[in-house]
């Protein structure tokens, strides 16, 4: 058997070497990335004379249905080259289900190197992204609506940041991080520090939107604008933004805009046969069924219940027949004695997935791959748990 242990307030530089020769990004970089490690979110596996093997469990909140869930991030996952295949991250993985559990966190997220590496372990992917890539300022419409766009002013303007974000985590989308005020000045200042730009959008004094430019050139010095983190809460929001995209300085050669695949923006564009890449974005899992379902939102639409057998091979707590209800805004998952029968069943990866609403049961069953009874309890399973599109725009 792997032994495994948290990490310990003096192995940090073991850590660094590790980490620098799982990822070769250097010792400065990840003696940055060992200083942020410690218990009780930083497990290893120890060799004589070094660490073989790391995980963290970084401590965030996700917004589901408008309502706050204590998420564990999974992160720094490393082995050293010359140590992988012996199963060190698998087992790291595995006892990570557990901890995160006794924790108390409900879901867990991660960004993967291999969607299928973290499938095995009850991870799944439950949020697409679009690129729209490399277009250029003609390719946009412009519009009056530009003038709703103002430069911010930095940390000043945290509280406008944020409650242009918070209304969008609450009302547009399943899977946005919680972040405090201090997190919004302190992005703000590092996008400043690093050159980059940061804009608001109001409409009568009211923060609607938001919109974070960073500014990559490529090998041959050409400038170009991304944008992988905004808001838009209106329709004249998301104007403003692309129409004041359209008037960007012609020495910006390419733009790149990020969203979540759902809903288009193909509409700000002149034609709609931009350069687009739709990418599954991350991987998420259910950690506690009951937690999970208790702490989630609903909209109100969401009132009858079914029943489910779900399988959790490396959470078996959650393994087993559960009796889900719904009304006035709630959950319930209530289990259900052994043995019972249940309308149907999933794997904990196909629950995630329906947990984020990333999945539709009504068009899986039309297409024939969710065996429910009918087509109305499929609606059931949607009407509870796809209120809105997943989007997760925090990296870790
Ligand atoms: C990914 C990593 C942590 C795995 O560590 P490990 O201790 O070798 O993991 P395990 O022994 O549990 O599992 C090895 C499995 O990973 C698979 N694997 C390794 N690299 C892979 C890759 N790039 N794509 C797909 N699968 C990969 C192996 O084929 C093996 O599969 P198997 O279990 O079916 O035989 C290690 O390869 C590493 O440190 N890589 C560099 C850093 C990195 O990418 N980290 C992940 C960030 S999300």
């Amino acid at each position: 058997m792997t032994e495994m242990r948290f990490l310990r307030q003096e192995e940090k530089d073991s850590l660094a070497q590790l980490f620098n020769n799982a990822y070769r990004v250097g010792l400065e970089t990840a003696r940055k990335w060992a200083d942020r490690a410690g218990e009780p979110r930083t497990l290893v596996v120890p060799e004589p004379g070094r660490l073989a093997s790391c995980i963290n469990m970084l401590p965030f909140e996700m917004v589901f249905g408008g309502q706050s869930v204590a998420m564990g991030g999974i992160g720094g996952v490393a082995t050293w080259a010359d140590c992988q295949g012996k199963g060190y991250a698998g087992a790291l993985m595995h006892r990570s289900v557990e901890i995160m559990h006794e924790q108390g966190y409900l879901v867990s997220a991660l960004y993967p190197f291999s969607f299928r590496y973290y499938r095995k372990f009850g991870w799944e992917s439950c949020g697409d992204r679009i690129t729209y890539e490399g277009f250029r300022q003609s390719d946009l419409r412009r519009g009056e609506d530009s003038r709703l766009v103002r430069a911010s002013r930095g940390a000043e303007d945290a509280t406008l940041f944020v409650a242009a974000y918070d209304r969008q985590a609450a009302e547009r989308y399943n899977g946005l991080m919680v972040r405090s005020h201090e997190s919004w000045a302190a992005r703000l200042n590092t996008l400043a520090e690093a050159g980059g730009h940061a804009y608001l959008i109001e409409e009568d004094d009211q923060p609607t939107g938001y919109f974070l430019c960073d500014h990559p050139q490529d090998s041959g010095g050409h400038i170009g604008l991304r944008i992988r983190d905004f808001a838009t809460n209106t329709p004249r929001a998301m104007r403003a933004m692309t129409m004041f995209l359209a008037t960007l300085p012609a020495n910006v050669e390419t733009i790149t805009l990020q969203t979540a695949a759902h809903p288009t923006i193909f509409e700000a564009f002149l034609e709609p046969t931009v350069r687009k890449l739709l990418a599954p974005g991350f991987q998420f899992r259910v950690l506690d069924v009951c937690g999970a379902v208790a702490a989630r939102g609903y909209n109100s639409a969401a009132r009858q219940g079914f029943t489910v057998h779900i399988t959790d091979e490396h959470g078996p707590w959650n393994t087993g027949a559960y009796e889900f209800d719904f009304g006035g805004g709630r959950g319930e998952a209530k289990r259900l004695p052994e043995g019972v029968a249940t309308d149907f069943s999933w794997s904990i990866q196909q629950f995630s997935q329906v947990f984020t609403g990333y999945r539709d049961m009504v068009q899986q069953h039309a297409a024939g791959l969710f065996d429910a009874p009918s087509a109305a309890t499929a609606a059931v399973v949607r009407d509870a748990f796809c209120d809105r599109p997943t989007h997760l725009m925090d990296f870790f």
